[in-house]
């Protein structure tokens, strides 16, 4: 039996056929509100069921529960809220129990949103409860602040899903749940990331793989901050080391169009239920998992997983302590499994490794693989 979605039901709200088109029609005379870029991604999450059970924008007794219990009803596990913002003024134009058209950020009509309640949260309590500061230099406390004061709660009818670059990986969870089904593969571990892959990050992949029958690539490919390495890019790294360093029928690239909160501890969990929503049975959870700066503990996001009851979550997560090169096993390792100590490990800080690239030069073999390295350096000389 595959793994059930969180809360039971796998969400669509896709529309389609006479549905779709009544929709479209009905869309155009509507009163409308425009999203950026951020909400668009968030919309195209709920139509597909990423964040099952929602099936629209949070109202405020759900974000209340989220904010003060980490859950969205007994049970269910949900550790940051989902809101839709608009300002003060576009507020005061909508009426509860009105439909409401959402246009995104590239012009389009994507959803009609059944507006079924406008609320405030003070914005401090909610950036503080979900990423655990308030300094405005965190990327997530920042675009909760830059938030317009009111909020949208209703159901979503969604019109067009959000088409990116690298379509042809963007598979749904429905997708996803198929193809595992297709392969034959029963416990299936998920690997989120928002960088290339690295030699520590294939060892952690390969380590679960040991225990699972597959490993699903799942890189976050929706909003990121600036200074992360775009996307593109990452999905050649991916490639260059998938035709090389992994066994095909054991291995899966598919893309996730979420934004990255930065959020730490809270993001993992919902990084897990996410993956969980689309099938997978286990979830990789390393070192400063979704940290940004250190806003954050080390293992904080390995021990939040404690808060909760293991049936409740029901995917599984697989921790690992930080990973490395070791020069005295010569293999890759962790202090849990390697002696000595720092001075035996090859370790690259984010910054080196960028200068070398930036020099053209090839990091050691011990923290990536030369195909990936070759990608980053075409992309950081802008040779490509
Ligand atoms: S993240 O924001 O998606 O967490 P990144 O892509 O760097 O950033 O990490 C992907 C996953 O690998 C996360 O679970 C992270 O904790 C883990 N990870 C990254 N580097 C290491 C490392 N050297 N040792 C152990 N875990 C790591």
């Amino acid at each position: 039996m595959p793994i059930k979605p969180h809360g039971g039901v796998l969400v669509n709200r896709l529309l389609e056929g006479a549905a779709l088109a009544a929709a479209r029609e009905k869309a155009a005379a509507l009163p409308r509100i425009k999203v950026d870029g951020y909400m668009a991604f968030e919309i195209d999450g709920i139509a597909k069921g990423l964040y099952s059970p929602l099936t629209g924008f949070m109202n405020e007794e759900q974000t209340r529960r989220v904010l003060d219990t980490m859950h969205l009803r007994p049970g269910v596990p949900w550790t940051f809220p989902l809101l839709l913002h608009v300002s003060q003024d576009e507020a005061d134009r909508l009426g509860v129990g009105q439909e409401v058209a959402i246009e995104d950020d590239r012009g389009d009509i994507v959803a009609i949103l059944r507006l079924s309640e406008k609320f405030s949260v003070d914005k401090r309590e909610l950036a503080e409860k979900v990423y655990r500061t308030l300094d405005e230099k965190h990327p997530g406390v920042a675009y909760t602040f830059s938030h317009g004061p009111v909020y949208l709660a209703g159901d979503l009818d969604v019109l067009q899903a959000r088409e990116i670059e690298h379509q042809e990986f963007n598979l749904t969870p429905a997708q996803t749940r198929a193809a595992f089904i297709d392969r034959g593969w029963k416990r299936i571990v998920a690997f989120q990331t928002r960088n290339p892959i690295h030699r520590a990050h294939e060892y952690l992949t390969k380590c679960a793989l040991e225990i699972c029958d597959g490993l699903l690539i799942h890189p976050l490919m929706g909003t990121t901050k600036s200074d992360d390495i775009p996307g593109d890019v990452r999905m050649a790294c991916y490639k260059a080391l998938m035709e090389k360093y992994y066994a095909p029928d054991h291995v899966m690239l598919s893309i996730m169009p979420v934004n990255m909160r930065y959020a730490g501890p809270k993001e993992a969990i919902m990084h897990a239920i996410i993956r969980k929503n689309y099938g997978c049975t286990h979830f990789i959870v390393g070192r400063d998992h979704a940290g940004v700066g250190n806003y954050y503990g080390t293992y904080d996001a390995h021990y939040i997983f404690d808060e909760f009851d293991r049936e409740e979550l029901d995917i599984t997560p697989l921790f690992f302590e930080h990973a490395f090169f070791s020069k005295i096993t010569g293999g890759m390792a962790s202090p849990k499994t390697c002696p000595g100590g720092p001075e035996d490990h090859v370790f690259l800080s984010g910054t080196k490794v960028r200068e070398m690239l930036q020099r053209g030069e090839m990091p050691p073999e011990e923290f990536t693989r030369p195909e990936v390295a070759r990608v980053l350096i075409d992309w950081a000389t802008g040779a490509k």
